[in-house]
């Protein structure tokens, strides 16, 4: 169902008494959310099978530009490389929203990079000097996974007529823990910060930073958002694998260029890795 969702200055009251909700509130957004066009309007499910696959088909269906997917649970979330986004249910915030650049695709190759530091920056605000990039764009706390950023773009004839921008939030461990299988490589934000957390407010400052990125990118280049991806890089400097197309290239991290590309160097040479991801190994 998509709704509008009216902007507001005070949190919706709830009745005294009443149990905090343990999954994100519509209605409460509104309350939080300062951004001029970003997840206005928004379509809220209970459960759903990957916000990202019903965001591409809001897209290609004429969906406006900063209309948001946002759900509860994922029973089918995707992550980059073909790999599983674990989402259940009370735990995080899984959401992709739509922006339509309608520029040639080149002027958009750093958008993954910009919506990384983005990402990062706000949560930083909520567990601040603990929140790290890797790259391309994993959010870390302790070196464990925070949250995962996934973007998709459409290009035609050479513009990106839109891109789905996927991301996924852990706000607390799931019930019963992660699963064995990312046990030691997930984190969850109640971990790294001592505050109570609502969902709704920390997903309107993440789109808050979100749109400002996205709006800073298109007027000015991709100069700032590489700025602030280097600000809160844990990769630069570190000795990697990365591993792209079957190849691994093991070496220093020694920088990030405006598209977005990780600049290793191996073997006496700079290498430019585009795609893939990177192991640090110290
Ligand atoms: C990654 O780190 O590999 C990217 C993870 C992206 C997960 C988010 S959750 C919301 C959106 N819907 C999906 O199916 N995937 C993204």
């Amino acid at each position: 169902v998509a709704r509008s969702i009216p902007p507001g200055n005070l949190p919706p009251a709830r009745p005294q008494g009443a149990p905090r909700p343990s999954s994100p509130e519509p209605a409460d957004l509104g309350a939080y959310l300062r951004t001029a066009w970003l997840g206005r309007a928004s379509a809220y499910h209970q459960r759903i099978g990957s916000t990202q696959d019903e965001a591409r088909r809001l897209a290609l269906a004429g969906a406006p530009h900063g209309f948001m997917v946002w759900a509860a649970e994922q029973t089918a979330g995707r992550g980059r490389l073909e790999r599983r986004w674990y989402a259940p249910r009370a735990s995080g915030l899984w959401f992709s929203v739509i922006v339509r650049p309608g520029r040639a695709a080149p002027a958009l190759a750093a958008l993954p990079l910009a919506v990384g530091a983005a990402v990062a920056g706000a949560l930083d605000q909520f567990a601040p000097g603990v929140v790290r990039l890797k790259w391309p764009n994993d959010v870390l706390f302790e070196g464990r996974k925070l949250a995962g950023i996934l973007v998709e773009g459409h290009t035609a004839e050479g513009v990106m007529d839109h891109a789905v921008v996927g991301v996924g939030i852990n706000l607390r461990p799931p019930p019963g823990g992660f699963t064995a299988e990312i046990s030691d490589r997930a984190a969850a934000l109640s971990e790294a910060t001592a505050g109570a957390l609502l969902e709704t407010a920390v997903l309107a400052g993440v789109l808050g930073r979100l749109e400002a990125a996205y709006d800073e990118l298109l007027a000015d280049g991709p100069g700032l958002a590489r700025s602030r991806w280097l600000a809160l890089a844990d990769t630069i400097g570190r000795e990697v694998v990365a591993r792209a197309g079957g190849v691994d290239i093991r070496g220093t991290a020694v920088d990030l260029d405006e598209a977005g590309n990780l600049v290793v160097a191996a073997d006496g040479e700079l290498r430019v890795v585009a795609y893939g991801e990177v192991e640090h190994l110290r």
